[in-house]
C-alpha cells in the first residue's frame, strides 16, 4: 500500500462549544487513526488536544467517537476504511468535554469509588487463599479491563441522559460489582453488605435492558453483558424471589415494626 491523502474531519472546541473541522493529511502503511492525528498535530494543528499513553491498546486513555463509533484511536486501522471515506474523530460523547478530542471522564471515578471493595475473610491470611481455576477463570476476564470507557459512552442508558447518571453505575462498574459477587472468598455478606441489593438499589442494575451495545465496544472482548450483567441480573432476581429469604425480611420487618 502507497502512502494516501485522507480526509479527516476533527471536533474541535471546549466546553462552551465547538465545530468539526477538515484537514486533509498523509496516511502511510500500517498506520492507526492516532497517527494520523498526531501527524495533524505535528504539521496542522499544533494545539489540538488529545489523550494518549501507551498507543498498544493497554492504558485506555485514547478514546473517542470514530464515524460515530465509540472506540481506541489506536487500536484502529486506516485500513479499515475506504481511501475516499472522510474519517470523522469527535470526543467520546457521554462525558463533559475538556478541550477537542479530551473529555472529563471523572463520573466513571465517582462510580469507581462507590463499589465496596473485596471484604477479605476473616479467618484467611493472605497466602492461605485457595480458589477453584474455575472461579479464577471467571474474574481473569473481567480484569481484562483497560478502564477506556468506551462501555460507559456507549450505553444508552448515560449517553443520551445525563438525569440517569446519579442513579445508575454503567457496565463497567456493575461488572465489577458482578465480579466481587462471585468471587468465593468475598466476605461481604459476614459484614452485612449485600452486592446483590445494593447492585439494585445503589447502582442502577435495573437500568440495563441487557441491549449488549456495551459488549460490542468493548477493545478486551470482555463479554460484559453475557457474562457479568446477565448473571447479576440473575442472582439478585433469585434472591429476591427466595421464599427463605422472603420470609426473613418479612419477620424482620415484622419485628421491628
Ligand atoms: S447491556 Fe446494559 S449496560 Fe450494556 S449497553 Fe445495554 S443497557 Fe447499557
Ligand atoms: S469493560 Fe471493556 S469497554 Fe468497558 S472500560 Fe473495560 S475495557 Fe473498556
Ligand atoms: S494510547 Fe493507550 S489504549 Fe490507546
Amino acid at each position: 500500500m502507497s502512502s494516501y491523502d485522507a480526509h479527516f474531519r476533527v471536533w474541535r472546541g471546549d466546553a462552551a462549544g465547538g465545530s468539526l473541522g477538515d484537514f486533509t493529511v498523509e496516511v502511510n502503511e500500517g498506520e492507526v487513526v492516532l497517527d494520523i492525528i498526531h501527524r495533524l498535530q505535528a504539521t496542522q494543528a499544533p494545539d489540538l488536544a488529545v489523550r494518549w499513553n501507551c498507543k498498544a491498546g493497554k492504558c485506555g486513555s485514547c478514546s473517542a467517537e470514530i464515524n460515530g463509533r465509540p472506540r481506541l484511536m489506536c487500536m484502529t486501522r486506516m485500513s479499515v476504511f475506504d481511501r475516499a471515506e472522510t474519517v470523522t474523530v469527535t470526543p467520546m460523547r457521554a462525558f463533559p468535554v475538556v478541550r477537542d478530542l479530551v473529555t472529563d471522564v471523572s463520573f466513571n471515578y465517582a462510580k469507581a469509588r462507590e463499589v465496596p471493595s473485596f471484604v477479605p475473610p476473616a479467618d484467611l491470611k493472605p497466602g492461605e487463599y485457595r480458589m477453584r481455576q474455575e472461579d479464577v477463570g471467571r474474574s481473569q476476564e473481567f480484569r481484562k479491563c483497560i478502564e477506556c470507557f468506551l462501555c460507559q459512552d456507549t450505553c444508552h442508558v448515560v449517553r443520551d441522559h445525563e438525569e440517569n447518571k446519579e442513579a445508575f453505575a454503567g457496565p463497567r462498574f456493575l461488572m465489577r460489582v458482578a465480579e466481587l459477587d462471585m468471587h468465593p472468598l468475598d466476605a461481604a455478606s459476614e459484614v452485612g453488605l449485600d452486592r446483590k441489593s445494593t447492585a439494585q438499589d445503589d447502582h442502577g442494575l435495573g437500568y440495563c435492558n441487557i441491549t449488549k451495545c456495551c459488549t460490542e465496544v468493548c477493545p478486551e472482548n470482555i463479554r460484559i453483558t453475557d457474562n457479568a450483567l446477565i448473571p447479576l441480573k440473575e442472582r439478585a432476581a433469585d434472591r429476591k424471589y427466595d421464599p427463605l429469604i422472603w420470609l426473613g425480611k418479612t419477620i424482620r420487618r415484622r419485628r421491628s415494626g
